[in-house]
């Protein structure tokens, strides 16, 4: 590691859906600017994969962010072996489909795939920035940051995506707004970054038709789908200190697909 990184930022940063296309990515960001990176995801394995690749200072966990026991162990677990957590970023999110592929409708919506939406897109995010708020209630860092992910399909009712998506996303940006408020007085930031169509595993999920990235991508002002890079500059941005004044915010990373 260059000795430079260390000053741009130091602590423990645990991102969820680590293993995942954006999540990994972050993990690579927050790892160079110097930060020891816990790279947390239901899929051990490949958690593990995106550590080791990482390097031998960084860490992997599996629990899954909707099992309220198993976030309160991983953060103990944590706390206890590596000190405090300074950043959170959550980007877990579960974007499910009908066995045929299609988007589910609201009328044959089985509330069961509503509830595992809700469970992991939203309870998630809560059952992790309560975690980290009693823990920094409790021992206190600088510069604390808490990052969740909207989408755009939230913000404009997205036509690729489920209702039981679109809702659970919609209660992340609320949910941002009032934890921001809640730990300001802490020194903790907390904001969302609400990517557009991005190109991951999730992304590819709603392609059901060969051209139709192509097609996608002609409706985006910018021309292109976006990049993981481009989401977790944004990231890195937020998790920077030069965005202390940055709190309770949303920064779209859409290519200009959405403008508010
Ligand atoms: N890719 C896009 O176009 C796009 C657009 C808007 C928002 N987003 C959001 O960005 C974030 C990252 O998405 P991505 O494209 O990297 O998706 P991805 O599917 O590549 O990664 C998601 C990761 O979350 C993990 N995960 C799922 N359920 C989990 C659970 N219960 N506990 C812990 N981990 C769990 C998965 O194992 C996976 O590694 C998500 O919150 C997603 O909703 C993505």
């Amino acid at each position: 590691m260059e000795q430079h990184k260390g000053t741009k930022g130091s602590g423990l940063a645990l991102v969820t859906g680590a293993a995942g296309g954006i999540g990994s990515e972050i993990c690579r960001r927050l790892a160079d600017r110097g930060l020891t990176v816990v790279v947390a995801d239901l899929d051990a394995q490949r958690a593990r994969a995106v550590a080791e690749e990482l390097g031998p200072t960084h860490l992997s966990l599996a629990f899954d962010v909707a099992d309220e026991a198993a976030v309160e162990l991983a953060f103990s677990k944590l706390e206890s072996d590596h000190g405090p957590v300074r950043v959170v970023v959550c980007a877990a999110g579960l974007l499910q489909f009908e066995p045929n592929g299609d988007r589910p409708l609201i009328k044959s919506t089985e509330l069961e795939l509503w509830n595992r939406s809700m469970a992991v897109n939203a309870t998630g995010v809560f059952l992790c920035a309560r975690a980290y708020v009693r823990r920094r209630e409790a021992a206190p860092v600088p510069h604390g940051r808490f990052i969740t992910f909207g989408s755009v399909a939230a913000q404009l009712g997205g036509y690729r995506s489920s209702a039981s998506y679109i809702a659970a996303k919609s209660a992340v940006l609320g949910f941002t707004k009032a934890l921001a408020r809640e730990v300001a007085s802490l020194g903790i930031t907390v904001n969302s970054v609400s990517p557009g169509l991005i190109d991951t595993e999730m992304l590819r999920s709603t392609v059901t038709s060969s051209g139709a990235m192509e097609a996608a991508a002609a409706g985006i002002p910018l021309g292109r789908i976006g990049t993981v890079a481009d989401v977790a500059s944004a990231v890195d941005y937020l998790v920077s200190e030069e965005a202390g004044y940055i709190t309770g915010g949303v920064i779209d990373v859409n290519g200009g697909y959405r403008m508010q």
